[in-house]
């Protein structure tokens, strides 16, 4: 069921939001060559908890960490542990944050030192790509504009869409409907409507578009090793537009 959010639960959606906006800041000051993932993770839970918060990525459907890491190949849902960030990796951080019963989830891919010129532009194109898919968002727009904005910049760019995980309604769950692909059809699928919140995330990769699981039964890699890049944002849908609630 797709969810229409009152005045009031607008207001809480935003603080989350904020919230979550607040422990990406607190994640960036850490990040830097040495750091182990599971440093990142404890940097966050213990921000996320001063401040009220839940990263409520612990336990569910079974994940033991709070946050999500996935360096270079690695797509989404990478488990923090004992690996350490190092010069030359690309770095993407996701976590859902629920602050009074209502969910916030927001990613950005964050480049260590010195990376090729490819790579760079694949994390430049892959933001991008989450702001053009953002700009479709208004009430009476389809879900099949948004995925085919993201899908037809990142294709223009010579990158390719994962197509296995899509973006999501969000509310009191973290994943609640629609689903939000980054790929579809203009004028195809759900139509948005006033109040409603959503997850925009494209995964953009270098390679080719297909993916595997490492044995872990979380971490989602690129099938060829070539690097991957994720950006998310939760959004409201506006009467005439959207409001970012992860953007500050
Ligand atoms: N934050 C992710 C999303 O964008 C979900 C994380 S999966 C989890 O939908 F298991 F880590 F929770
Ligand atoms: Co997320
Ligand atoms: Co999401």
């Amino acid at each position: 069921m797709v969810s229409i959010k009152s005045e009031r639960e607008i207001a809480l959606m935003k603080e989350a939001g904020h919230y979550n906006y607040l422990t990406h800041e607190e994640l960036k000051k850490h990040l830097k060559p040495g750091v182990t993932t599971e440093e990142l993770d404890k940097v966050a839970s213990d921000f996320a908890k001063k401040n009220g918060c839940i990263l409520s990525c612990l336990g569910y459907e079974g994940f033991p960490k709070s946050i999500c890491v996935s360096i270079n190949d690695e797509v989404v849902h990478g488990i923090p542990g004992k690996r350490k960030i190092k010069n030359g990796d690309i770095v993407s951080i996701d976590f859902t944050l629920k602050y009074k019963g209502y969910e916030s989830d927001s990613a950005r891919t964050y480049i260590i030192g010195d990376v090729s010129d490819e790579v760079k532009n694949l994390v430049k194109y892959t933001e991008e790509a989450l702001y053009v898919g953002i700009k479709e968002v208004k009430a009476g727009a389809k879900i099949g504009d948004i995925g085919n904005a993201i899908e037809n910049f990142a294709h223009s760019h010579n990158l390719s869409v994962v197509e296995e995980l899509v973006g999501h309604g969000i509310g009191t769950n973290m994943h609640e409907e629609p689903d939000v692909p980054n790929y579809g059809e203009k004028g195809k699928g759900y139509t948005l409507k006033e109040g409603m919140t959503i997850c925009i995330e494209p995964m953009l990769n270098l390679g080719k578009r297909y993916v595997g699981m490492l044995d872990d039964g979380w971490t989602i890699v690129t099938e060829d090793g070539s690097y991957s890049a994720h950006f998310e944002h939760t959004v409201l849908v506006t009467k005439d537009g959207y409001e970012i609630l992860t953007g500050e």
